[in-house]
């Protein structure tokens, strides 16, 4: 199963992603983690990416496309019987999608649905804001909606936790503005399409946002 998981930033794309993966045996691909590991190793995405990131803009199209291929490729390679793809934060404009559709064609894949997840823009100032990662083993917390047990310590390692650099409130401000103009219209890029599209509710806790996933998926 190939799917595209759409929402806003903080809508619960990489919270849901994982659990999802992990559920459906599907490889999670999540361009901002991506762009993220490439930061943090200093390489030449990472400078190049890393200026668009912290002003809350998209990197450049060709860029995420080269990655895509080089990642889509090399997923295609090594999981012959394995449950598929689930892509995060990808694609994020209309010149994304259309390269999408190519790669797949070019790979001999299909996508299989589009899920779309609604959370409204205080929810995801909050939660954006809020956010707090163990720089040591990735987990993810929130101070407003899923506190730690000791604040600033990973309740899972013990290791420190950290606010990302593009959570800073001018930030979001422009994330979301950039989601409005640039990433949202693809639903009905997909809808019209003919793709499978589903939307959910995402303001509600974790698990009942993840039991609407698991049933829009297995529908
Ligand atoms: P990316 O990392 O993809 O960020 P994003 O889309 O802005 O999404 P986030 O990771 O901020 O949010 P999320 O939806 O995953 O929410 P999460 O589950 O973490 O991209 C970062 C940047 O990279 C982009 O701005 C761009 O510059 C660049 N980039 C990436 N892909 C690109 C592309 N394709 N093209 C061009 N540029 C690209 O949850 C957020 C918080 O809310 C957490 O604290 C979590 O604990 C909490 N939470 C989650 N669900 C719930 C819930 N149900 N109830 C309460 N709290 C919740």
């Amino acid at each position: 199963m190939n799917v595209i998981l759409l929402g806003a930033p903080g809508a619960g794309k990489g919270t849901q992603g994982e659990l999802l993966a992990e559920r459906h045996g599907l490889r999670r691909i999540s361009t901002g983690d991506l762009l993220r590991e490439a930061v943090r190793n200093g390489t030449r995405l990472g400078l190049e990416a890393k200026r668009y990131m912290d002003a809350g803009e998209l990197v450049p199209d060709d860029i995420i496309l080269g990655l895509a291929r080089e990642v889509l490729g090399a997923s295609k390679e090594n999981s012959a019987g394995e449950g598929g793809f689930l892509l995060d934060g990808f694609p994020r404009t209309r010149a994304q999608a259309e390269g999408l559709d190519r790669l797949l064609a070019e790979l001999g894949l299909r996508l299989d649905a589009v899920i779309v997840i609604d959370v409204p823009n205080e929810i995801l100032i909050k939660r954006l804001s809020g956010r707090r990662t163990c720089t040591r083993c990735g987990a993810v917390f929130n101070i407003y909606f899923d506190p730690p047990r000791t604040p600033g310590t990973c309740s899972v390692c013990g290791g420190p936790l950290e606010q990302r650099s593009d959570d800073e409130p001018d930030t979001i401000r422009r994330r979301l503005e950039v989601y409005q103009a640039q990433t949202e219209p693809l639903v009905q890029y997909y809808v019209d399409s003919g793709a499978v599209v589903r939307r959910i509710d995402g303001d509600r806790p974790v698990r009942d946002v993840f039991e609407d996933l698991t049933k829009a998926l297995e529908s």
